[in-house]
């Protein structure tokens, strides 16, 4: 197939070539429209289209006669345990958990938050959600109670599904005591919480609102899948913005089913007999499409991993996945790998396991960084694939589309648009720019299937964020380029949100709690580059006057506080005390320079500087705490 003449298409006609793909899910009824527009001018696919997305990944395949093929693999390297389940037993299982959910009230278009460690018992609720027409909204486990309060408040559940605990490592992470304080910390009151017991640890129980999830799922009578509008919402997943309000993104059923369906065929090349693994999380977009809905929608067998890519027990845990389950496709972070890498460098625990089963491997997440691509590359020997995206999009912008033409890899660039995404790099005024210019990533509109129609409960705040800055495009939030060739280089977001281990999060939130210790005049947080993590977050602080806190004593506050707040997931490590922060003459801080001082990257000196100054101030303040460039200029001096 030939990947221009298929891409262009998409653009030129999208009605005609989303009709088709459309054609290819199991509808209740066909769309009446296939593009839309409504009361506001927001693009909406395959309105009118009645459906289940529950249906479409379960019981469509039990009744075409499937029921008895693996759907979901559960796989935990951290309790040593493997299920596999059939479609037909997630079906059961699913059907009882909706029953479940239905006598506690729960209806279509309701709110079911879940705040799961990576057990089933995540998917099946999920399913449950999607099986009733209400809107499943997970939380991941890293994020500390005050994250889960906003969440909860947001998106006003009437029920909330959690676990016992989560397992880490060797640590086990009581999730219910966090769930408590989130519950009261809310300002929402959900009447009913499912919790699931773990044996590893029983969770104490709140009478008259919490219950235990198996004896009532266990005890609950199954239930039908319930039609929806493809236009209805599935899910809402919040995302970091550049405030400390999350944003909830809204997926919406059909244009996902649609998009998932049309990728797991055209971008991941993989059959519906194959093993599809992405090892991510529930808790965020690629735990959502590519660990649950995708691969049972398209009808594969998924692999539900629950654990580490290290220490679990070493670093050799996902060449044995692979092996065990036979998995085809591979998809993870590019984090995960550096962390394989610095345990086992010349993979020699690869050697152990028959990986041969592996067609290729995606990565996404984050900036592919090229030698962990060229390592990669030679030690798996399978095509590795860079692809972008966000959660707002729920599935690639860009990609390598390996089920359509095949691109010669360029490291640093996630090669080309995905059909669907008229992607272009815009000037600050709007203008197109030319090859390998830099500048906004955008797309215009209309966004394909599957992208956010808007933000919950929030018209105003998707369009301030996403569609004020250029008329007619989406933007993305990312920085970068198109080079002669048509392939996109992706070099980073453009606001205050940071990537640290492939988990997006926001500068500007870290800024506001930092900014509300007592001892703190004003401050700035930037994402410095981390080896293992891509990037980690840290602190410049300027102390109010008579502020009496050591610089030890402050760090180790403010680190406890993000703890505390955002959760150990943002692994704010350092806090720096400083006299002044650079600002421009009006006043704004220069956070990119403070951010290229401590990477040691080269710099022009803004010429609006207040004062130049300070500039060598922080650097020599950074220097002392020995934190990014200075840490290996220490090394090396010792
Ligand atoms: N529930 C509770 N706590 C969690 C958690 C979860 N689901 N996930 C992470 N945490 C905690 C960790 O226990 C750790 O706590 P600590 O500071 O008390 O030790 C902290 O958050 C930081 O975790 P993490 O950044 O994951 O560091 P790590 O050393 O545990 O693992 C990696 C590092 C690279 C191995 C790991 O981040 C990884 O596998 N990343 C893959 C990324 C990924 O899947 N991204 C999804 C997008 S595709
Ligand atoms: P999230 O919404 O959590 O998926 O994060 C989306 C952001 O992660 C994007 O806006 C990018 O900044 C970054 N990102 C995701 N995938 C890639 C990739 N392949 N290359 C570069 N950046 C990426």
């Amino acid at each position: 197939m030939n990947y221009d003449s298929f891409y262009r298409r998409s653009i030129d006609q999208p009605e005609a070539f989303w009709a088709e793909q459309a054609d290819k899910i199991a509808w209740y009824e066909k769309p009446k429209t296939i593009l839309s527009q409504d009361k506001n001018g927001f693009y909406r696919w395959f309105e009118g289209g009645l459906m289940n997305s529950c249906y479409l990944a379960v019981d469509y395949h039990v009744e075409q006669g499937r029921g008895d093929k693996t759907a979901i693999i559960y796989d935990s390297a951290a309790t040593k345990k493997v299920v596999k389940y059939s479609y037909v037993q997630v079906q059961t299982e699913v059907a009882k958990i909706a029953g479940a959910l239905q006598t506690l009230g729960v209806c279509k278009g309701d709110t079911v938050v879940l705040y799961m460690p990576m057990i089933p018992e995540a998917a099946f609720s999920m399913l449950a959600c999607a099986r009733l027409g209400a809107v499943h909204s997970v939380v991941f486990g890293g994020f500390a109670p005050h994250e889960l309060a906003i969440r909860i408040d947001d998106a006003r559940p009437n029920v909330i599904i959690s676990a016992s605990c989560g397992i880490e490592f060797d640590k086990v992470i009581p999730y219910k005591p966090l769930l408590d304080e989130a519950i009261h910390l809310a300002e929402h009151k959900v009447s009913n919480c499912l919790i699931f017991q773990r044996p590893i640890l029983q969770a104490s129980m709140v009478d008259g609102r919490d219950i235990d999830f198996i004896s009532y799922v266990n005890a609950s009578k199954s239930v039908d899948c319930v039609a929806v509008n493809a236009t209805d919402p599935l899910y809402v997943l919040y995302t970091s913005g550049t405030t400390g309000k999350p944003k909830g993104i809204v997926r919406d059923n059909g244009g996902h089913a649609v998009a998932l369906n049309f990728s797991m065929e055209y971008i991941y090349d993989v059959k519906p007999n194959e093993v599809f693994w992405a090892a991510s999380d529930v808790g965020w977009v690629v735990g959502h499409s590519y660990i649950v809905y995708a691969p049972l929608i398209y009808g594969c067998t998924t692999v539900f991993f629950e654990g580490k890519p290290v220490r679990n027990p070493d670093a050799g845990t996902f060449w044995r996945v692979i092996e065990d389950h036979k998995v085809n496709v591979f998809f993870t972070a590019p984090t995960a790998f550096r962390a394989i890498k610095k345990e086992d460098a010349e993979a020699k625990l690869k050697t152990k396991y028959d990986t041969s089963s592996l067609k290729s491997i995606f990565v996404a997440g984050e900036r592919c960084d090229p030698p962990t691509l060229e390592w990669l590359q030679q030690i798996a020997q399978v095509p590795i694939i860079d692809h972008w995206w966000q959660t707002e999009s729920g599935w690639g912008i860009v990609a390598n589309m390996m089920g359509v033409e095949r691109f010669p890899v360029k490291a640093g660039s996630a090669t080309k648009p995905v059909c669907g995404f008229d992607v272009q790099v815009l000037g600050e005024n709007g203008q197109q720019l030319g090859a390998n210019e830099e500048g906004y990533v955008c797309i215009k509109l209309p966004l394909p299937p599957s992208c956010l129609p808007t933000l919950w409960n929030d018209d105003e705040r998707f369009i301030t964020s996403y569609l004020n800055k250029f008329d007619g495009y989406y933007l993305t939030g990312d920085g970068g380029y198109i080079d002669e060739d048509g392939y996109v280089f992706i070099m980073g977001r453009v606001d205050d949100v940071i990537n640290v281990a492939g988990h997006r999060l926001s500068t500007g939130e870290m800024e506001e709690i930092v900014g509300s210790h007592k001892a703190v005049a004003e401050c700035a947080v930037v994402g410095i580059t981390d080896e293992l993590r891509g990037q980690r977050p840290i602190g410049l602080v300027v102390l109010k006057d008579g502020a009496d806190f050591t610089q030890d004593e402050m760090e180790h506050e403010l680190v406890q506080l993000i703890r505390e707040q955002i959760g150990a997931v943002a692994f704010f490590r350092n806090a720096v005390v400083v006299k002044r922060l650079p600002k421009t003459r009006s006043g704004k801080i220069l956070r990119k320079t403070i951010r290229q001082i401590i990477d040691g990257e080269q710099f022009t000196v803004p010429s609006t500087i207040d004062d130049v100054n300070i500039l060598t101030e922080i650097e020599e303040c950074i220097r002392n705490r020995k934190i990014g460039v200075f840490q290996s200029e220490a090394k090396q001096a010792s």
